[in-house]
């Protein structure tokens, strides 16, 4: 079997585009939707990440408002900056780039943060709804995921999803809405990570496999239901090449599975787009 291709790229420029009206309707009343992002420090990745991000706004329409600042920042001086972009009206929604630099109290940084402001979804208010079954910003991750797989079709509602995987951006907001009581979702899910044991038998149990470890080709072929899909969430670097956790002779077994490029990242920053639409619109008055 050779697998179906789970292309985050085409999906998420067919998102921009929709985000591109919704910006287009809300410049008609004068409004101009603004993200925000804070990074901290030089890690190269992160900053790729968040250019990446100021280039989708770009392109549909929503205005970047940027602040670097130096690894060495105090915590009091992060905070300034937070509460700033939550008193910037022209600031709808924003993010601080994660992980932190050392020294830095991650935990309070996200509740410094206004949760209406918060593109993320990451804020415990939004997560908090997020486990009520309240309407609110979903985890950007997470939601691309289950957006990919439903737009492909893979059934997941009633099925064995294992996510591998309990970190707070991905695994554990993933599994909350996985096994949420929403279309797409009402899953079956087991959470699992690297210290696992028998995590090979808990792999090969799943109808949809996620892995999110952020370590590259842990999910290999032997591990995989023949006909499972298979989304490779977590990544890694060797130099310059982005690593995937799953092993790319997962095709020959998967009924589906993500590319190693162009999967559930550029379904990440789609979703961005969108709750940063949502929070200038619930802000404009007009959601
Ligand atoms: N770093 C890696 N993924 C994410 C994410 O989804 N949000 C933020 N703020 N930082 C990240």
């Amino acid at each position: 079997m050779t697998a179906g291709i789970l292309d985050g790229e085409s999906l998420a420029a067919r998102i921009r585009a929709e985000v591109s009206e919704g910006t287009a309707t809300l410049a008609a009343r004068g409004v101009v939707p603004g993200l925000g992002t804070i990074l901290v420090g030089d890690d190269p990745a992160s900053a790729r990440y968040v250019a990446m991000k100021h280039a989708d706004c770009a392109e549909v329409g929503i205005a970047s408002v940027h602040e670097h600042l130096p690894a060495g920042v105090s915590q009091d001086e992060l905070l300034r900056v937070v509460r700033r972009f939550n008193d910037d009206p022209a600031v709808h929604a924003y993010l601080v780039q994660l992980p932190l630099p050392a020294g830095l109290d991650e935990e309070q940084t996200l509740l410094a943060v206004d949760p209406a402001k918060d593109v993320d979804g990451l804020h415990p208010v939004n997560l908090g709804r997020l486990v009520m079954g309240a309407p609110g910003p979903l985890p950007c991750t997470p939601a691309g995921i289950v957006e990919l797989l439903s737009a492909y079709g893979v059934p997941v509602e009633g099925r064995h999803v294992v996510v591998i995987g309990r970190g707070l951006t991905i695994g554990r907001p993933l599994a909350l809405l996985l096994a949420s009581k929403r279309p797409g979702c009402n899953a079956a899910v087991t959470v699992v990570h690297t210290g696992v044991p028998d995590l090979a038998d808990h792999v090969r149990r799943a109808d949809v496999v996620v892995a999110a470890a952020g370590r590259a080709g842990l999910v290999t072929p032997a591990m995989v239901k023949p006909g499972a899909a298979v989304v490779g969430a977590g990544t890694s670097w060797e130099g310059r090449k982005l690593l995937s956790d799953v092993d790319e002779s997962v095709a020959e077994v998967a009924g589906w599975v993500t590319p190693r490029i162009g999967g559930v990242g550029p379904m990440t920053r789609a979703m961005l787009l969108r709750n940063a639409l949502a929070a200038a619109e619930a802000a404009a008055g007009a959601a």
